[in-house]
């Protein structure tokens, strides 16, 4: 059990525990939203192009150096390339692309979104024929968008690199041929689906893990239209007494679950005392009795939220990550 503020990462620098996502988030909300979520001591910020924000991140942060309350050091700043740019010769353009929109030098940590490609079009990063499909590029190269990934490392553009999305037998393929370190796999991971052989095949392997969606992403279930046949983690009987035994929200009992376990959250709100709770997770532990009636709540695959059916025609790409 570790009450550690942050992971240390195969290049020995360190992420916070604890980072703010920035999926689902409007322009005008987030912009006070990452306000709030500096104040509140959030120092590690999730982004990636295909949210379409990137910008106000860029903006906001702007801001913060620019009063000279925050430096750059003082941040862990996360991006990815997006599927449109999954080929060796697109990584840096895009990478450059995410930089001049964050408004900074280098990132922290850039991750291979997704195992999956699309085509690219001009600047839509959503391409679709007129029936709704994506359209894929079904040429997806693994180990020679890592070997460009490798590169940008050395180039200094960010200081480590990663996977998102990726199931175990695709990371194994990249971290046979790797020679720089998978850094981090970002996964979903939240009470419901827990995901404990990939927790334990990346702890084996020393790939540190981001939990994407740790309250179970109600956000993504409404929008999937599955309210009624995906229910609330955070609603759940247990949860609630574990909370009210140690005075906590339900939100802080699934967070605290995955950082006990050493795992990193970035837990979204756009709602200032939420982004405020979400990050009050140090100086109290759950005791192994709850760790262990919390880890009884897995429901395996079928409590899977984030399976791309919102991207239809991704299952048919030959790297679609779960068959
Ligand atoms: P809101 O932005 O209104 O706070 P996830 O990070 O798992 O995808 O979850 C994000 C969703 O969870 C958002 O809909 C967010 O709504 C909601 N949320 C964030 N923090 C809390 C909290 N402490 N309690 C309840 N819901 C929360």
């Amino acid at each position: 059990m570790s009450e550690s503020t942050s992971v240390v990462l195969p290049n020995g620098r360190c992420a916070p525990i604890v980072g703010f996502g920035t999926w689902q988030a409007s322009e005008e909300e987030l912009e006070a939203a990452i306000d709030n979520a500096i104040e509140a001591g959030y120092r590690h910020i999730d982004a990636a192009p295909v949210y379409l924000n990137e910008h106000v991140i860029g903006r906001v942060l702007k801001k913060w150096f620019d009063s000279g309350k925050i430096k750059r050091e003082d941040l862990f700043i996360v991006t990815k390339l997006p599927p449109t740019g999954n080929r060796p010769e697109s990584v840096e353009k895009y990478l450059k692309k995410s930089l001049k929109d964050l408004q900074l030098e280098y990132l922290d940590l850039y991750l291979i979104h997704t195992p999956f490609g699309f085509v690219e079009e001009g600047d839509d990063l959503h391409p679709k024929y007129e029936n709704g499909d994506m359209k894929m590029d079904m040429d997806t190269d693994h180990l020679a968008v890592w070997a460009e990934m490798e590169k940008q490392v050395v180039n200094g553009l960010t200081k480590a690199i990663g996977l998102s999305n990726f199931n175990s037998k695709q990371i194994d393929r990249v971290l046979k041929a790797a020679k720089v370190p998978v850094s981090m796999l970002q996964i979903e991971l939240h009470l419901y689906f827990q995901q404990k052989e990939m927790v334990d095949f990346c702890k084996s392997r020393d790939v540190p893990i981001t939990a994407f969606s740790p309250l179970g992403t109600r956000g993504l279930v409404q929008l999937l239209g599955k309210n009624d046949t995906l229910p609330d983690c955070m609603a759940n009987p247990k949860v609630l007494e574990i909370a009210k035994k140690h005075s906590k929200t339900p939100a802080q009992i699934s967070l605290k679950h995955l950082i006990q376990k050493g795992v990193i959250v970035i837990p979204k709100s756009t709602n200032p005392q939420r982004i405020k709770d979400n990050i009050q997770l140090f100086g109290w532990m759950l005791d192994a009795e709850d760790v262990a009636e919390l880890d009884n709540l897995d429901q395996g695959a079928k409590g899977r939220i984030c399976d791309f059916s919102f991207l239809p025609g991704t299952n048919k790409h030959p790297e679609f990550p779960f068959k």
